[in-house]
């Protein structure tokens, strides 16, 4: 099994996106894929509406995700962590314990734009347009990750 872990601040937007995404594209009998987020507000909380409502639009149902904080431990249950953001990134290495650890964390859009450090944007407090674009972008970067996966 290979796991992989995505990253926001809220999990409620961009990474349970990004975790029915990339689910769709690997088989579930190799890849374990899940999602949190660096802080705790929407603990136990399911998708915001928003990304419930574009992940539907193109076939993927998050629906029944539910949010859950990162914690040190997934440094130890994932093989790869991908983090939305340039905060998400800093947030996540202020607690890897060692080099790594910290080897597991990557910006997700440098899998498209390497080296570029782009920050899938934080769509919460915008409008629909936002979620659309975010989740093209995440279906980019995931379209890769899955085509070098397998
Ligand atoms: P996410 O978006 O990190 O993509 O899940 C956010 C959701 C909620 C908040 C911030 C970002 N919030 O401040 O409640």
């Amino acid at each position: 099994m290979t796991k992989i872990l995505m990253v926001c601040l809220g999990n409620i937007c961009r990474s349970p996106l990004a975790e029915g995404i990339l689910k769709s594209k690997l088989p579930d009998d190799k890849y374990i894929v899940d999602s949190a987020g660096t802080a705790n507000y929407h603990v136990g909380a399911t998708p915001d509406r928003r990304s419930i409502a574009v992940a539907k639009k193109y076939g993927i149902n998050i629906s029944n995700l539910k949010g859950r904080q990162f914690s040190v431990k997934d440094f130890d249950d994932f093989d790869m962590i991908y983090v939305m953001d340039e905060s998400n990134y800093n947030n996540v290495l202020s607690l890897a314990r060692n080099e790594q650890d910290s080897s597991k964390v990557k910006l997700i859009l440098n899998e498209v734009y390497p080296n570029e450090n782009f920050d899938v944007p934080d769509p919460y407090y915008g409008g629909e347009q936002g979620f659309e674009n975010v989740y093209n972008m995440l279906n980019e970067a995931c379209t890769l990750i899955a085509d070098r996966l397998m």
